[in-house]
């Protein structure tokens, strides 16, 4: 298998999980953020996999009702602050993506923090995508590259984006069929999977049966095998 994978995942179905159960949609993010934890470990434990990029929350869902962000925003809060030794322990480098400076300065400075914290960590890279939509990190890259002179090339705009890799599996939970502004340059030749499971009951079995259905699938980028 291929030494370098780059998984990304849509994490949805929160929501709808606690729902399900009688309970408020906030608990589905609490028991989400547990689910983060599980597949981050591991992915970091999976010597093929060397990029993780979790869909967490996204330019859109500042539409939500104003108590479930604040609980998000609280959640991502507790969230860091845990998984800091978690991070060290596994040799996990952090590398959000996303515009963070939509979130409060404390929330900065902790993201900014944990990112500089896990620097020197070589293993597993877990990115995720905070604020984060593809057409504004496009947008984004396209402004700091507005002044070149030259033409624009692939390597140039990829480099400019927050997230520079392009993607090898891509998982979306929750049942929907769709990629909800994610990624849309790095997922060009990804091999898609969708699942109906939400992802707070998503699990490693689940993601092992992904990843031994992507050794089957015959990835041509276009040409004849
Ligand atoms: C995904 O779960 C988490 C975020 C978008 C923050 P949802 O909250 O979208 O859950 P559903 O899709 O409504 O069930
Ligand atoms: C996508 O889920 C965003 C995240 C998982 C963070 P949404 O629940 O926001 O997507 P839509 O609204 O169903 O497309
Ligand atoms: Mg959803």
């Amino acid at each position: 298998m291929n030494q370098t994978l780059h998984i990304a995942i849509i994490m949805d179905g929160n929501g709808r999980w606690a729902e399900k159960q009688g309970q408020k949609r906030v608990k589905g993010h609490e028991q989400g953020a547990k689910v983060v934890r599980t597949i981050t470990e591991f992915c970091a434990a999976h010597k093929n996999i060397e990029r993780l990029t979790l869909y967490a929350f996204s330019t859109e869902n500042w539409k939500r009702p104003r108590l479930e962000v604040e609980f998000l925003m609280k959640l991502l809060e507790k969230y860091l602050k845990n998984e800091m030794e978690v991070y060290i322990k596994n040799n996990i480098r952090f590398e959000p993506i996303g515009d963070i400076r939509a979130f409060s300065t404390s929330l900065q400075k902790l993201i900014k923090e944990v990112k500089q914290k896990t620097e020197h960590c070589d293993g597993l890279v877990q990115s995720l995508a905070l604020n984060y939509g593809s057409h504004d990190e496009i947008l984004r890259a396209i402004n700091t590259l507005k002044n070149e002179k030259n033409d624009i090339t692939d390597e140039m705009l990829s480099n400019a984006l927050d997230c520079k890799h392009q993607v090898d599996i891509m998982i979306r939970t929750g049942g929907d069929h769709r990629i909800s502004n994610f990624l849309l340059w790095q997922l060009s030749y990804a091999e898609l999977f969708f699942t109906d499971t939400l992802w707070p009951d998503f699990n490693e079995e689940e993601l092992k049966k992904i990843l031994n259905d992507f050794t089957k699938r015959e990835r041509r980028f276009g040409g004849l095998n």
